[in-house]
């Protein structure tokens, strides 16, 4: 996928039509990108860039899997809202939010910043629905039975253009170029995140163990 979605003649580069958003959508997205600008540009400059970019990524995704791109775009802007805390911070706000995930929350802090936007964000945007929270929730854990959309997040946020070309990268954004199962294209991105973790030693929570091998196990007995 190049860094330009649409093509000169208006379709995406995928192929897909451009969105056909009413006045009051196009209304809503352009303020909700300001509102991420504002909070976010100065103080985590790449993690804006990077969160328009999922956003415009999970749009393109959605038209060509049939979902709804007005809620893509709206959790790819929302989705990484909580980055711009440190990480103390972002653990001090799980805590505060009674976010308990069974091991100490310093141990999961990077899968944390999900939880605690999708539970604090929807007092500040009630028209959002709770779909839209889901998914911003799961994107960084992901789930043993992801919605459509909770998946094209979880996806979009692996290969948004601006992420480097690496072989784990590449082999999605060929599976979604080839429109292969969205569930397929989910489960190749979740096992690239687990091989990470465990390729660099880190330390795996037991509950992203837990959806592998539910996801593994149900994967075989569809085969
Ligand atoms: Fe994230
Ligand atoms: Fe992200």
């Amino acid at each position: 996928m190049s860094a330009m979605p649409y093509a000169d003649d208006g379709t995406w580069e995928c192929g897909a039509k451009k969105p056909h958003y009413t006045k009051h959508e196009r209304k809503f997205i352009a303020q909700l990108e300001e509102d991420l600008r504002e909070h976010m540009e100065a103080a985590k400059p790449a993690r804006y860039r990077h969160s328009l970019s999922v956003a415009q990524t999970a749009e393109q995704i959605a038209l060509m899997y049939g979902e709804d791109p007005l809620k893509a775009r709206v959790s790819g802007i929302l989705h990484d809202w909580d980055k711009v805390l440190s990480a103390s911070e972002q653990v001090a706000l799980a805590k505060e939010l009674g976010i308990d995930m069974g091991v100490d929350l310093e141990l999961v802090q990077p899968l944390l910043h999900g939880m605690t936007a999708a539970r604090h964000l929807p007092q500040r945007y009630p028209d959002v629905t709770d779909d839209v929270w889901q998914a911003i929730e799961r994107h960084t854990i992901g789930h043993a039975h992801m919605s459509a959309l909770d998946m094209v997040i979880f996806v979009a946020d692996g290969i948004e253009p601006i992420r480097r070309d690496v072989p784990a990268i590449h082999e999605v954004r060929e599976m979604v170029d080839a429109r292969d199962p969205l569930a397929d294209v989910y489960w190749t991105s979740f096992y690239h995140g687990v091989s990470y973790v465990i390729d660099t030693e880190r330390y795996l929570y037991p509950g992203t163990l837990d959806i592998y091998n539910e996801l593994a196990l149900a994967r075989k007995a569809n085969r």
